[in-house]
């Protein structure tokens, strides 16, 4: 009998996680690379950098592959969740009249991430984060052609801008540079914090005020960069890399904070919540955190996730769904810990003391 409140409890929690709750802010606005698309990349010509065909969605409601990275929700749409939505709102390129009435009204949101994208223009060749940003801009002047500037610029300023990125840059530049020495990477850390402030502050002119940032998981350490090196290890120099460009990150918006009035922003660490998983499986359910569920070669990871691949029964013990992306599985729990978890996984304060402040 002791058990029932216990139950209802678990219960509660797990409705208001799904989405069922109010939205606790107006909209969040997405930016960034395959770790937050929804599906933008479905709409571009070619098979770049596409998610949008099985074995992905296996686990998505209805086993529908979206475009999303992932078995089934990625880590936006859980954080999505946390927020009150039902999932992340919906990709840009998707959007018709109908779709976006209650978006030009500043609710809900949009996802403008595309795969395969970074930072820096020149990384990747789908939909850059000036163009993702060109994008919001042309969606913030029809809200206020809706509201009226004043009210448009009051609803965003209380909705959370979202950015996942960097990946891809870090890869780009190992690519060109796989030994780089520390000259080399300090100035690889200039440029891209030079463009990613200039990307901050352009949306901060459109009204932006509350950042919600994700930084580099261990890159090194996924099946892709596991299976470059002769016994499977993770590749040290892009996990060098990603350490480097999330803590110039952080003094970037410690930087921001000071000269952008109003800006408040929390940093989720991908990082420290992956490296947590591969440091002790177990304590995060995981059996297998090193190879890909879906994909083929060594490690699951030499080819990509295609219809022909092959793919693990058991996703829930996985943490990487391909050779790049993390699981549903792994995505949820990411997204507790750095929504709601402590100092290790966001600061200066989690997503959802950003949410709830109202100052
Ligand atoms: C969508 O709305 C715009 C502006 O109101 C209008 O010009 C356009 O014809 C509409 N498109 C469709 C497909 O109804
Ligand atoms: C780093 O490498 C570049 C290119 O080889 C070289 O010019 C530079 O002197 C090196 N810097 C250091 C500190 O080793
Ligand atoms: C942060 O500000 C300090 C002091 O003004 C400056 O030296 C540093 O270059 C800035 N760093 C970044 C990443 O903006
Ligand atoms: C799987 O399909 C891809 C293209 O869709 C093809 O290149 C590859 O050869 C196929 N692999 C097998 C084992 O059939």
């Amino acid at each position: 009998m002791a058990l029932a409140p216990v139950l209802l409890l678990a219960l509660f929690f797990s409705m208001s996680v799904s989405g069922n709750a109010q939205p606790k802010v107006p909209a969040i606005y997405v930016f960034g690379d395959s770790t937050a698309d929804v599906g933008n990349n479905n709409y571009l010509p070619g098979n770049n950098a596409k998610a949008n065909f099985p074995h992905y969605g296996i686990d998505f409601p209805h086993s529908r592959p979206t475009g999303r990275f992932s078995n089934g929700y990625n880590g936006i749409d859980f954080l999505a969740g946390h927020m009150g939505f039902r999932r992340s709102p919906p990709p840009y390129l998707s959007l018709t009249n109908k779709t976006s009435r209650g978006i030009l009204k500043g609710l809900r949101g949009v996802n403008f991430a595309s795969g395969g994208s970074g930072i820096l223009d020149s990384t990747g060749t789908t939909i850059t984060m000036t163009q993702q940003i060109k994008y919001f801009a042309t969606l913030k002047s029809r809200i206020a052609e809706r509201l009226n500037l004043e009210r448009s610029n009051d609803v965003l300023s209380k909705s959370i801008f979202l950015i996942s990125d960097g990946g891809n840059d870090v890869f780009a530049f190992f690519q060109q540079n796989n030994a780089p020495n520390s000259t080399q990477k300090q100035q690889f850390y200039n440029t891209l914090i030079y463009n990613y402030k200039n990307h901050i502050k352009a949306l901060y002119e459109l009204g932006a005020r509350k950042f919600a940032i994700i930084d580099v998981a261990p890159v090194g350490c996924c099946p892709y960069s596991r299976s470059l090196h002769p016994l499977g290890a993770c590749i040290d120099v892009l996990n060098d890399l990603a350490v480097g460009v999330n803590g110039a990150v952080k003094v970037m918006f410690s930087n921001l904070s000071s000269t952008l009035k109003g800006l408040k922003y929390s940093l989720g660490s991908s990082y420290a919540v992956v490296s947590k998983m591969i440091a002790d499986p177990e304590a995060a359910g995981f059996k297998e955190v090193k190879s890909a569920c879906c994909g083929g070669g060594k490690l699951n990871a030499q080819s990509g996730c295609s219809p022909n691949s092959s793919y693990c029964e058991t996703r829930k013990e996985y943490l990487f769904w391909d050779s790049i992306h993390p699981t549903h599985g792994a995505s949820k729990k990411a997204g507790q810990a750095i929504y709601g978890g402590s100092l290790l996984f966001a600061s200066p304060i989690n997503f959802k003391q950003l949410v709830e402040d109202d100052s």
